[in-house]
Order: C-alpha cells, then structure tokens, then sequence
C-alpha cells in the first residue's frame, strides 16, 4: 500500500471548490486501489508562525539534534509518505498564509532537507506531489500566479521528483459556468490518479 498525505488547506471547507476538485481526485485514487489516504485539515491544527519563543525552542531544538520533539511531527508525517496531495484555493496571488505556516514547521533541517558545504538535499521519502487549487481569475502563462511556482520549487527542495497542479481557472469571471470549468478541471484529475 502506498500512503497518500492529503494537506488539506480549503478555509472554506465544504463550500470549497478546490476541495471538491482534491476530493475527485482522492475518490478516484481509491478505485485505482492500493492506496491509503491520511488527510490533515490544517484549519483543525494548532499551527503556529514563528516569533519569540517558539522560534528560539526550534533553534535550541535543531542545535542539539533534538528531532523527535513532538513540534516535528508534521515534518515527520510529511517526509515518510509515498505521494503528497495539497488543496488551496488562490488568494492574492498565492495560497492562504496557513499553508505557508505549515510549510514553515515542516521544513526542518535533518528530517525533510538537509543543507550543508554541498548544497542541499530533500530527505522526503515521496515521488510524487501534486497541488489542487481554484482561482477567480484566469494566470496560467502570466508571471502572477505565486501558489503554484512556489509549491513546485518546495517539492523540489524536499526531494519530492514529480510536481504538477491541477488548476480550475476563471471560476469566479462569470464568462464560462464554474461548474463546467470545475468539471473540466476534474478530468485531468482522473487522468493523474490512473499514473499516481
Ligand atoms: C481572501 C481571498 C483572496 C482571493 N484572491 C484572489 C486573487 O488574488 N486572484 C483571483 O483571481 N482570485 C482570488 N480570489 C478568488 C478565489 O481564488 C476563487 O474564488 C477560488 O475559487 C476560491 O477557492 P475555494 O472555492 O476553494 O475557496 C480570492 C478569494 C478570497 C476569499
């Protein structure tokens, strides 16, 4: 069985429609068989930035290798599993700053990269990471579009070789229905679970 971490980052919940994309293709990936899917809805962490002590108790943590401190569990879920499914919608030209929070408490030095003389090198064990997102407007081929670049640059850091994003577009321009656009959006979604 191959374990799928789905980072489930949709602040709308239910009324999600990068949710309801994720969801698509999470159902398909199921039929497709042997794969167990762990889901963490970040809106039902206690997920915190960095500042003050919490960054200091990291740093004293890191300095005496002190890695299985319970505040590396994220890092730990994200680095031991075999494929990473994320979900987000796109906010001011990126994904919502909670995303960004969890980003920042996995990227730990000795569990999901490592960084020396040599450079650096991901230590997560997955292949594959693909990325769910909705936008209102329309940015695939502009230099705007900030979610996705960043995401394929972090899959990169952390070792992760295969990066794509599943993105439903102009959703909220009322020039074409959001349902066919989504639907669209679903098809490739099915596509990528054949080959996950
Ligand atoms: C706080 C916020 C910021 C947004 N920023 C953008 C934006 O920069 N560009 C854009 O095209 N749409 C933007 N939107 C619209 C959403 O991208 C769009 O409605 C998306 O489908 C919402 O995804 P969801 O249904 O998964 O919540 C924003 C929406 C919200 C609530």
């Amino acid at each position: 069985m191959k374990s799928v971490l789905f980072i489930d980052c949709c602040i709308r919940r239910e009324e999600s429609r990068s949710k309801k994309l994720a969801e698509h293709f999470l159902a398909n990936l199921e039929k497709e068989q042997g794969y167990t899917i762990e889901s963490l809805c970040l809106m039902d962490e206690a997920l915190t930035f960095f500042s003050d002590g919490f960054f200091s108790q990291r740093e004293a943590l890191l300095q005496n290798g002190v890695l299985q401190h319970p505040r590396f569990r994220y890092a730990h879920q994200f680095a031991k599993a075999d494929k990473i499914v994320i979900a987000a919608p796109f906010w001011d030209l990126s994904f919502p700053a909670l995303l960004k929070v969890y980003i920042e408490n996995i990227s730990v030095d000795g569990i999901t990269f490592h960084a020396d003389e040599k450079g650096l090198t991901g230590l997560c064990k997955a292949d594959n990471m693909v990325y769910f997102t909705t936008r209102g407007g329309i940015y695939e081929g502009t230099d705007m579009e900030m979610g996705s670049v960043y995401l394929q640059a972090m899959s990169k850091f952390f070792g992760i070789e295969q990066y794509t994003c599943i993105a439903a577009e102009g959703l909220d321009l009322g020039i074409r229905p959001a349902e066919e656009i989504l639907q669209e959006a679903m098809r490739k979604a099915e596509e990528i679970a054949k080959s996950f």
